[in-house]
């Protein structure tokens, strides 16, 4: 996947959703424990293409798809010393931010032994103030073609 550092920013651009699936599973393996990412994109920009591969870095093997309906569901990670759930979000269909405190987002935001993966992070900002995320833009540039944006990257 070719890769641009730009003023704080890495750009990369996937050519199909294998890729930025597989990009997930690499950003899997390298956490720690304890970190929230923050997908933004429209729909179809391929965020739940990305958390598909992040479980599968955490070894995951149930199928995972986007959670919109139920807002929030929790994994369990096996065979990891540090890292005990995936929390998989997707705030898409929400009215207000009270909704997802009210399915328990607060137990995993930010705990140690948790990964929180959020779709659409941007409509629960007030949620998430105060916690540090990672933040992941997704645009689609064309059928097969997407610009990935992480700020900050460790
Ligand atoms: N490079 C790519 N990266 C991710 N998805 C892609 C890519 N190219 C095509 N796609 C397609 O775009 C769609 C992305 O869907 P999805 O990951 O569910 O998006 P979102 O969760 O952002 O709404 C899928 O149908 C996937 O097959
Ligand atoms: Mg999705």
């Amino acid at each position: 996947m070719a890769q641009l550092n730009y003023n704080g920013y890495m750009i990369k651009l996937s050519n199909s959703a294998k890729e930025t699936s597989d990009f997930g599973l690499i950003l899997a393996k390298k956490s720690q424990g304890g970190e929230i990412y923050s997908l933004v994109g429209d729909l179809g920009s391929g965020k739940t293409y990305f958390a598909k591969g992040f479980a599968r870095g955490l070894g995951i093997d149930r199928t995972v798809q986007s959670p919109s309906f139920i807002l929030l569901k929790v994994y369990e990670v096996k065979n990891n010393k540090k890292i005990k759930y995936f929390c998989h979000v997707d705030v898409y269909r929400l009215n207000s931010s009270k909704e997802i405190l009210e399915v328990g987002l607060k137990e995993y935001l930010g705990k140690e032994n948790t990964i929180t993966l959020i779709e659409w992070a941007d409509k629960i900002k007030d949620v998430l103030q105060g916690h540090t995320t990672i933040n992941i833009n997704f645009e689609w540039l064309d059928k097969n073609k997407r610009k990935i944006i992480i700020k900050n990257p460790r």
